[in-house]
């Protein structure tokens, strides 16, 4: 069974809302939402654990029960830092499950494709996470802002997530972590903190984190564009089966 787990208890303070901005309204619905719909597509995650804010976890779970669409899903609340959360996240996984996928709720954008790929790696390698190459510069500079040195660009990736792991090595990297007071910026550093290796797998540059408005109006964009990409497809079907499909379209469309 694998399991995604989806940290969504953060403040949201980069984007300066007075709410968690995992609720805020992307092109028809919250970017909760649009997360939790991406993953439900991928047909070989079983279920989801969302991990929201304490005074959040009763709204949000009668939310997502009123969505059949949703993987059956289970709400739990976070702690104040991210690391935290995904550890309350990952102790309300099914006993069941042998994989993870930890998945920033803040990254609506994801693909089916990504997320298949990660699966497929974790298979082999135990520990893998999606990325892309960076195509800035990168500067390492010193307290003054002088810069001290241009790493090699070719050997510089953003991470992404999801980031998927075999749940025991999770578990295990996870203890090790709160008994060293160790605090990572992303799950796979927990793994490599105990020594074990970690496979990247091509993410996406469309699969950002909302973390300030503009992302909200970048996201915005591609999601318009998608819908002009399912407009050009439409307009090559033929006029006779054309009735049909929007027929279903617009009869199968629940949000
Ligand atoms: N997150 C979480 N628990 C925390 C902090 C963050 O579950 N204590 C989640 C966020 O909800 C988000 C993801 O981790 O989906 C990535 O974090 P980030 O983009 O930093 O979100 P926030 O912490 O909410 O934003 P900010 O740092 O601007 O306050
Ligand atoms: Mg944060």
């Amino acid at each position: 069974m694998i399991t995604a787990i989806f940290p969504a208890a953060g403040k949201g303070r980069r984007m300066g809302t007075p709410f968690n901005k995992v609720f805020a309204s992307l092109s028809d619905k919250p970017v909760l939402l649009h997360t939790l719909l991406s993953f439900s597509r991928c047909a070989f995650i079983d279920d989801f654990v969302v991990v929201v804010a304490p005074q959040e976890v009763t709204m949000v779970s009668k939310l997502l029960n009123t969505i059949p669409e949703i993987k059956p899903c289970k709400v739990v609340a976070g702690g104040i830092e991210r690391q935290y959360s995904v550890y309350n996240g990952l102790m309300a996984v099914s006993k069941d499950s042998d994989m993870v996928l930890i998945h920033d709720a803040a990254r609506p954008l994801i693909s089916v494709k990504v997320i298949n790929a990660v699966i497929d790696e974790v298979k082999q390698s135990e520990a893998a996470v999606a990325a892309v190459p960076v195509t800035n510069t990168i500067k390492v500079i010193d307290e003054n802002n002088l810069v001290v040195r241009t790493p090699d660009r070719s050997n510089l990736w953003m991470m992404q997530t999801p980031q998927g792991f075999k749940k025991e090595l999770l578990l295990r990297a996870y203890e090790q972590a709160r008994q060293d007071n160790f605090l990572g910026t992303d799950d796979a550093s927990l793994i490599e903190h105990i020594g074990h290796p970690v496979k990247i797998v091509m993410g996406d540059y469309k699969n950002i984190k909302i973390t300030s408005p503009g992302d909200l109006v970048y996201a915005e964009a591609m999601l318009g564009k998608k819908a002009v990409d399912r407009v050009k497809a439409d307009l090559s079907i033929t006029v006779t089966n054309a009735v049909e499909l929007m027929k279903t379209k617009i009869l199968g469309k629940r949000l």
